[in-house]
């Protein structure tokens, strides 16, 4: 059956960078002669029918804005038969062929399990500040996060350095640890936490009581949301040691602001993609980048937990510690 309408959703945690995959998906159909409606809410529009008909002028000045025109919602309703029951009959009364679903895991999971029941065509775009799509090299929003974050830890050098103190700073990123480990590099941080590694706890603070014995006056400890909170690390660490500690956690942050010219580029390639792949017939898969090159894999496959190179990664942070 050849594709005359599609939609368009944002679902789960919104990412910089959205906006742009919106508005490339849009044009890059129109382009096509292609119809695209563009759900509210993620799958929350979908069952309940709130749906807007979109133009080329619909996602006119949207490129370098953040989060998402189109909102997004974390939605437990579609989680149940009633709820992908309404969603189903939404995409037939409106004669949607097709579907562009861009979010993060939880998104894909939820859009895999709906086309194993319903057969309604679906891409996926990868969108999430958490860089945990399998078989990718990146999703669009993380790089934005990655340099969020960064500049607030830059920021807090000046500060931890000047006042002598240890920081423990807390960042996003579910239980990836993808975000940790990029800041806690290019930020040159002392050390970094991130789940599935185990928590040294006496070995860090062992280093830091030496390191203090030498001059050393200053740490910054990144630890990955899902290990501990920093404010509870601080506080093991200011009794271990001693020395002056402070928390910070930097949370929601992350997740707005404009996106880098890395994110845009990710967004409207993959835009283009996932319209095309549709074109083409796919179904059931994810659009993204690895080495360079467009790949359009099973959404079974994007879903499998991601292997982060994390122990060359923190080896490489020790080293030039
Ligand atoms: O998936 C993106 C993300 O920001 C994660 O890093 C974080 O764990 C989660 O969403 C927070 O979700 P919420 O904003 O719903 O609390």
């Amino acid at each position: 059956m050849a594709i005359k309408r599609i939609a368009v959703l944002t679902t789960g945690g919104d990412a910089p960078g959205m906006n742009a995959a919106i508005r490339a998906v849009v044009r890059f159909a129109w382009h096509n002669k292609l119809e695209v409606i563009g759900v509210f809410r993620g799958w929350h529009g979908l069952i309940n029918e709130d749906l807007k008909p979109m133009s080329h002028r619909s996602v006119s000045g949207i490129i370098n804005q953040g989060g998402t025109i189109l909102k997004t919602a974390r939605c437990p309703e579609f989680e149940t038969k009633g709820g992908q029951e309404k969603a189903f009959q939404t995409l037939k009364k409106h004669a949607i062929d097709a579907m562009v679903v861009i979010g993060g895991d939880g998104s894909f999971r939820a859009v895999h399990g709906f086309y194993k029941k319903y057969k309604v065509p679906c891409i996926g775009i990868p969108a999430s500040i958490d860089n945990d799509i399998n078989g990718i090299d990146m999703t669009i929003g993380a790089d934005t996060a990655v340099n969020t974050a960064l500049s607030a830890i830059d920021n807090i050098r000046d500060t931890a350095t000047s006042m002598e103190r240890i920081f423990v700073i807390e960042v996003m990123g579910r239980d990836s640890g993808f975000i940790a480990l990029s800041v806690a590099l290019a930020g040159g941080c002392e050390d970094v936490l991130i789940p599935g590694k185990i928590l040294d706890f006496e070995n860090i603070c062992r280093d830091i009581v030496e390191g203090n014995k030498k001059g050393k006056i200053s740490w910054i400890i990144v630890v990955a949301e899902g290990v501990a909170s920093a404010d509870e690390i601080a506080k093991k660490i200011a009794e271990r040691t001693g020395l002056d500690t402070r928390a910070v956690t930097l949370g929601h942050v992350q997740r707005g602001g404009r996106p880098t010219a890395l994110s845009r580029e990710l967004a409207l390639r993959l835009g283009e993609a996932a319209v095309e792949c549709l074109l083409k017939g796919e179904s059931d898969k994810a659009v993204g980048i690895r080495a360079g090159k467009i790949v359009c894999l099973d959404l079974e496959f994007a879903i499998t937990k991601k292997k982060l190179e994390a122990d060359s990664f923190y080896k490489l942070i020790k080293i030039l510690t």
